[in-house]
Parts: C-alpha cells; sequence; structure tokens
C-alpha cells in the first residue's frame, strides 16, 4: 500500500468536538456504575418498595413497613417507619447494593440518611457494612434523633486488616450490604438511606466512580453528550427525561424508572430505576472535568415512538419548550437569574458555556418536525447562539431517514443532524466513503451514536476495525461531520440491557473494548486538518464467489428461509441458513419494506433491492429476493 500526502495543500479543518461521548442509563452506567452511590433504591421509592432491602432482626419484638404519613419531601413520599417494641440486639434493615456493595479495606466510606424519631426513641442507629458472612467490615452510630427530619452524617472507616476485596457478583449470593438497626423502643422513620465512598472523583460528594472517569478522561473527548438515548424519550411521557426533576438536593429528585426496565434483558429482570442522584448539574461539571463540550439532549414531546408513540399535543408543548430554554439559562445565566441561581446554589456560580442542544432523540416522521420548528423557533428567537441538533431517526437510509433530508434540503432549518448506526461490520468498512458524496451545501452532521455489531453482538477487534475504517471517512469529511460518538459507552458485567458497549465494569474494575481503544486513538491523535491524501493498493485475489469474503450478519425481526441473489436472470448466490453461511456483505438502499404475495419485498422497486460486494470487489447492484417468516408475534 503506497500512501501519498499533499502536505503543501491547506486542507480540511477538523473540528476539536469531532470525538467525543455518548452517555446514557443503560446496562446500569449510572445508577450502579458511573454515579458512585452504593445504595439501591435509597428513597424506597421502586415499585416493590423494599426492592433491594431486607429485614434485619436481633431478637427483637418490632416490625417494619412503608410509610407515606407527612414525608420529607412530595417527590419521593415513601419512607421506611421501624416500630420498635422491644430491640433486643436490633432492628432495622439491610441494603444489598447493586447486587451486593463493594467495599476496599482502608477506606472510608460516607454515610448520609434523612432520620425522625416518634414514641419517645432516644437510642441510636448503628450503621455497617457487613459482608455475606455477617462479620463486621465498619460501623458507625448515629445519636440523638431529632424528631422533625433531618440530614445526618457519618462516616465509616473500613480498617485495612478487613477483606482487600469481597465477592460481589452482580446476581450471586455471598454479597456485603449495608446494615442500619435502631437500639431502643420507639418509632423511627428513614428515608434517603446513602453510602458513598469518600474517594470519588475529585473527592466529590454526591460523586462519581474515579475509576470509570478516569477512563473517559484518559480518551480526551471533545464532548459528552447526555443524558441518552431513548431515556430522554421515555417509554411513554411519564416516563421521559425532564432535566429538572435531576437537580437540587438529591432527597427532593423524583424517583424515575428506567426505560430500560422494558427492553430485553439479557441476564437479569430487575426494578431499574433512576435516582437521577446523576443528574444535569453532574453531567455539566463532568464535562468541565474531563475537559469535554457538554450535548444535552432534551425531550421534544415525544415519547419513544417504538413503545407508546405518546405525543404531547402541539399546543401543549409550553412546558417542554419552556425546560429548554430555562435549561440554558442553568447552564450559562447569571447567578441572580431564576436557574442561574439554582447552578449558583449548587455550588457552580460560573457559567457551564452551553453552546450545543439535542432537540429530541431518535426522533422521526411528521410529529417530529413540527414539534421540533417549535422548540427551533422559540430557542433560536431568545437564544441564536445555541446550535441546535436535529435528529434523522433511528435508522440510515431508511424512509425515515428520507424524510428528514428531503426536508432538510427543502428548506427545514438544522444545523446538524444526529445520525445513528448500529449495523453489521460489513457495513462499516464499506461505508468508510458514505460522505465522500455528501451535499456540502446542507447541515453538518454528527455521528451521533454508532457501534458495529457482530451477529452475536460481542465486542470485536473486528468489529473495532471496521469502526476505525468508518471514521477515517468521517474524518476524511471533517467539513460536513462535526461531531461523532460511539454507543452505548458503558455496560455492567451480569446486567446489560444493550451490547456491545464501549466500556465494561463490575463493581471494582473497569475494561477498556478495542473500540474504547480506537476510539481514544482516534480522539487523542484527532487533527488539526485533514490533508488530501491517496492510497495506491495493489490486486487483491478474488473471493470464491460474491459475497464470500465471511464477514456478514443480518438484523432483523424475520427469519429468513430463502436468501438469492441474483443478476440479469441468472442466480449468482443462495444463502444456505442452515449451514451458517451469510452473505459477505450487504446493503439495502431502500429501506422502506412490506411483505408482498408471500415474500419480502422493497416498496419502492424502481430502486435496485441490494447492493452486494462482487468478486472483484466492488458495490454492485442485484435483484434480492427474500422469503421471510414472521417470528413470534412481531
Ligand atoms: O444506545 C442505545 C440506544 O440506541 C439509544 O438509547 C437509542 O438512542 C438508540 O436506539
Amino acid at each position: 500500500v503506497t500512501v501519498t500526502v499533499d502536505a503543501a495543500a491547506p486542507g480540511i479543518p477538523v473540528s476539536p468536538l469531532m470525538h467525543g461521548l455518548f452517555f446514557e442509563d443503560i446496562n446500569y452506567g449510572a445508577d450502579g456504575g458511573l454515579y458512585a452511590e452504593l445504595v439501591q433504591n435509597r428513597s424506597f421509592e421502586h415499585a416493590d418498595s423494599f426492592y433491594a432491602w431486607g429485614l434485619v432482626n436481633r431478637g427483637a419484638d418490632a416490625s417494619a413497613g412503608i410509610s407515606a404519613e407527612t414525608p420529607l419531601n412530595p417527590n419521593n413520599p415513601h419512607f421506611l417507619r421501624l416500630a420498635v417494641r422491644d430491640p433486643g440486639e436490633g432492628f432495622g434493615v439491610a441494603n444489598y447494593g447493586f447486587g451486593g456493595i463493594a467495599v476496599r479495606a482502608g477506606e472510608n466510606y460516607l454515610v448520609s440518611l434523612r432520620a425522625r424519631a416518634a414514641d419517645g426513641f432516644s437510642g441510636a442507629l448503628a450503621v455497617a457494612i457487613e459482608d455475606e458472612t455477617g462479620r463486621v467490615l465498619g460501623r458507625c452510630r448515629i445519636e440523638n434523633i431529632a424528631t422533625a427530619w433531618t440530614r445526618r452524617d457519618a462516616v465509616i472507616a473500613v480498617p485495612p486488616s478487613s477483606a482487600s476485596r469481597l465477592p460481589v457478583p452482580f446476581t450471586g449470593t455471598g454479597r456485603a450490604r449495608l446494615v442500619v438497626t435502631a437500639d431502643a423502643a420507639g418509632t423511627i422513620d428513614l428515608d434517603v438511606i446513602s453510602l458513598f465512598p469518600e474517594n470519588t472523583w475529585k473527592q466529590r460528594p454526591n460523586g462519581l466512580r474515579a475509576d470509570l472517569v478516569q477512563m473517559l478522561a484518559d480518551m480526551r473527548p471533545g464532548f459528552l453528550r447526555f443524558p441518552g438515548g431513548c431515556i430522554v424519550e421515555g417509554s411513554d411521557l411519564a416516563n421521559a427525561y425532564r432535566w429538572k426533576d435531576t437537580v437540587g438536593d438529591i432527597a427532593a429528585r423524583p424517583e424515575n424508572r428506567n426505560r430500560w426496565q422494558h427492553a430485553l434483558h439479557r441476564d437479569h429482570a430487575p426494578q431499574y430505576y433512576q435516582s437521577y442522584g446523576l443528574g444535569f448539574f453532574e453531567y455539566f461539571q463532568l464535562c468541565e472535568d474531563i475537559g469535554a463540550a457538554p450535548v444535552p439532549v432534551i425531550n421534544c414531546g415525544m415519547a419513544c415512538q417504538y413503545q407508546t408513540g405518546e405525543l404531547v399535543p402541539l399546543g401543549e408543548l409550553g412546558p417542554f419548550v419552556r425546560d429548554a430554554l430555562d435549561l440554558v439559562e442553568f447552564a450559562n445565566g447569571p447567578v441572580d437569574s431564576k436557574w442561574g441561581g439554582v447552578r449558583a446554589a449548587m455550588g457552580h456560580p460560573a457559567p457551564f458555556n452551553l453552546k450545543y442542544l439535542g432537540i429530541g432523540n431518535e426522533q422521526w416522521g411528521e410529529p417530529y418536525f413540527e414539534r421540533y420548528t417549535v422548540f427551533h423557533d422559540a430557542l433560536k428567537a431568545a437564544h441564536p447562539e445555541i446550535v441546535l441538533i436535529t435528529t434523522s431517526g433511528p435508522g440510515v437510509d431508511d424512509q425515515w431517514w428520507r424524510l428528514a433530508w428531503d426536508k432538510f434540503k427543502a428548506g427545514t432549518p438544522a444545523e446538524i443532524v444526529d445520525e445513528h448506526y448500529y449495523r453489521p461490520p460489513a457495513w462499516f468498512f464499506a461505508q468508510a466513503d458514505r460522505y465522500d458524496r455528501h451535499d456540502r451545501a446542507g447541515p453538518k452532521v454528527f455521528a451521533g451514536e454508532f457501534a458495529a455489531h457482530e451477529t452475536d453482538r460481542r465486542n470485536t477487534l473486528r468489529a473495532a476495525l471496521s469502526e476505525a475504517a468508518f471514521m477515517t471517512g468521517l474524518l476524511r469529511n471533517a467539513d460536513v461531520v462535526t461531531m461523532a460518538a460511539y454507543a452505548p459507552l458503558f455496560a455492567k458485567s451480569g446486567a446489560t440491557q444493550w451490547a456491545p458497549d464501549l466500556v465494561w465494569f463490575d463493581h471494582d474494575r473497569v475494561y477498556g473494548t478495542p473500540s474504547y481503544h480506537v476510539q481514544k486513538a482516534f480522539s487523542r491523535h484527532r487533527p488539526d486538518r485533514v490533508l488530501p491524501t491517496t492510497l495506491a493498493v495493489p490486486p487483491q485475489p478474488a473471493p470464491a464467489y460474491p459475497g464470500s469474503a465471511g464477514v456478514g450478519t443480518w438484523h432483523s425481526r424475520a427469519e429468513f428461509k430463502d436468501f438469492v441473489i441474483t443478476r440479469g436472470g441468472r442466480e449468482l448466490f443462495r444463502a444456505d441458513f442452515a449451514g451458517g453461511k451469510q452473505l459477505a456483505a450487504w446493503q439495502t438502499r431502500g429501506g422502506a419494506w412490506a411483505i408482498r404475495d408471500g415474500a419480502l419485498r422493497q416498496e419502492n422497486p424502481d430502486e435496485p433491492d441490494v447492493r452486494a460486494l462482487a468478486v472483484d470487489g466492488a458495490w454492485t447492484d442485484y435483484t434480492l429476493s427474500v422469503k421471510a417468516r414472521k417470528l413470534g408475534g412481531e
């Protein structure tokens, strides 16, 4: 291979934001992951109020229940009530964290809780971290509980002699736990029972896991897109992400079920909630810490279209648009503005320097563009300095993607368009030239979510290489493509709803996949400009038959019985699914499929059905005939 670079040419400038991060609370990426809180269901707001909790009765005559009588706040109305007649050796509860609580020898753990005493309770709360055998690894006492709700803080020092690493598999039985017991008779109410390691990222209270943040910082990302992803949409509107729920006192941030609870679970079916302890203030702060431009995404008045598809009527979009406008004030406004004041009260009087805002996640069709236009007009009138990010839908090259780009061509205002690609490695290799022919006059492109998906959705070196190949095309077209991010970012081993992912972790270990190292290499070595380059490649040996190069996957909800490629009436390839043989690489150009005459066909027959990698290594148009059978009612 001979590479020739025109070093004298001016080249194309590459945006400092070219390589960044996409974060979503999926796979326990936030709660149970990046957010260092060790207690799960700390406010007793899960559908099963005692989820992740168990009772501890050491010879007591007592009962425990969930109450909502004069709660700490109306946002999280439930709390734990211990009614103790005889405390015995202690009565209370134990929290099992997110499949166990990981503690390290020689480290401090910060306990906080809200407590209220009644009926003459004058005892103390014993708080301990115990291993799965009941051995106490560290403890503290909280005394003089007031009769009004009061926040109490204490420290548990785990001595160096304790076990250095506990066996805490996510779904295992050997699990450490946080035990809170009362030692006297009376009534005691408890809420927001929390345990954090002292050693969070930058030692911040309500902080983030230092090892996970370090992985992100090491990438030197240009931006961080947050908080998702589909959780922005919610499975229904009640479940949608509303940033105002995620700022201020953590006790008053209303918990919300995680939309990924309803997704396919590989190996775990928990109640998965968003505590919002990692909220918009913390996201902005994280961006600042790791030098990434903040790219928040807000709900545009639409729930997930794959699920309920619930829509806010156009005439009732006001509160959603208000959220968007207020978010700009929260990030950038002066401290004497309402939302700038909230930011300042949380400890950050300086602005967060917000410049980009995503309107909706993967929305599509007319309902999206009707709503997008309302947001666009309101935001541009109030904040022309904010660059808006528009979505082209969940796929590329399908009918919704076409509709979006047709609209941009026809004048729908768009600055940056967010495109998502979850495709086989072969697609990524083949699409390295995707933007070479892109319309230079239209909006810029944000490759906002991408990952090469193997058939079994493992992270592989091949997938990472295909992403790298694709990214060379993004860079080469840096005049069109301004931002790009792999997705999803995090996966907690044993607790995933989605794979592949960039970074895997468990309670105390973290691992970067080959794709992580690709992203890191690109990000850390981002050029200021791209110079014209030509590549001379010697002739390659031809594969044995069309599509036999050996990489290929089929992502569909249909099960295929016949997969035949013909050209000029001559059969060139017949997939033998029984034998596991697959096409080398192919891509449809239409994307609108329907079942007609017993076969799956494209809706736009005037276009070639399929492009496939031919013997000579060139992409060629073929006719694809497919017979499909629907699976399991989908
Ligand atoms: O990255 C996982 C999901 O993929 C995101 O939530 C969504 O935007 C896309 O469908």
